[in-house]
């Protein structure tokens, strides 16, 4: 029998971090949902569509095709009609028109019926805002992961500093405030914590911390 680990939390908590090396430790598939939200954002920036309009985005998501593939190192690779995207939809334009697009009936629509198709039949490990609540509510295991405003910028100010991106964590910060906010607040499968999940605080956590406490507390 399969089983599947759904993982939910607010942007740079640590969700995928700790999605990815569960999948490894476990040998299960590991699904970035984010990314595949992700991906429709950079077609929409590629093709100069503005990413509020969702007529605009209704009529071109069949022009869209987004699929998920692993390499022999089983790392996970974005492919957006074909063509490898992974290395290109981790900066904050493509995070924000993801954020926005996401917001709208069929983008979802698309997207939870391709991750639903990828988990079946399979262990897995999927994140991100509305698994447990939407995508996979039968998940055998339900995480919310959360650390504080301050900690989760200080992660996303690093990261972007090493990738060369001159930035500061004040504006990190409040980037990181808007899309919460709007990624909690829509209509459609807003991110919630549901009743059976279990809370992780990864705030005075490492990475390697948090997998070894999921590891030892459920497998
Ligand atoms: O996890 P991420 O930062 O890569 O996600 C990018 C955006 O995609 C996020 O701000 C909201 C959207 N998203 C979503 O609506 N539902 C998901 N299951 C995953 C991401």
């Amino acid at each position: 029998m399969s089983y599947k680990i759904a993982i939910d939390g607010p942007s740079s908590a640590g969700k995928s971090t700790l999605a990815k090396a569960l999948a490894r430790e476990l040998g299960y598939v590991y699904i970035d949902t984010g990314a595949m939200y992700r991906a429709i954002g950079y077609y929409l920036i590629e093709n100069g569509i503005d990413f509020h309009d969702e007529e605009k985005i209704n009529s071109v998501l069949d022009k869209i095709d987004v699929t998920l593939d692993y390499d022999k190192e089983n790392n996970l690779h974005v492919y957006l009609n074909g063509k490898d995207i992974s290395d290109k939809i981790r900066t904050q334009t493509v995070g924000e028109a993801a954020s926005v697009s996401s917001q709208f009936a069929k983008v979802r629509e698309k997207l939870v019926a391709l991750q639903r198709k990828l988990a079946e039949e399979k262990s897995c490990c999927m994140d991100g805002r509305d698994i447990a609540s939407n995508v996979l509510p039968n998940a055998n295991l339900k995480l919310y992961i959360v650390a504080s405003d301050e900690c989760r910028a200080k992660r996303r100010y690093l990261e972007e500093k090493e990738k060369g991106i001159d930035t500061t964590i004040e504006k990190v910060l409040a980037e990181l405030r808007e899309r919460d906010y709007r990624d909690s607040h829509r209509e459609l499968n807003p991110l919630t914590k549901v009743k059976d999940a279990i809370e992780i605080d990864t705030t005075e956590m490492t990475a390697d911390e948090v997998v070894d406490y999921v590891l030892q507390r459920f497998f």
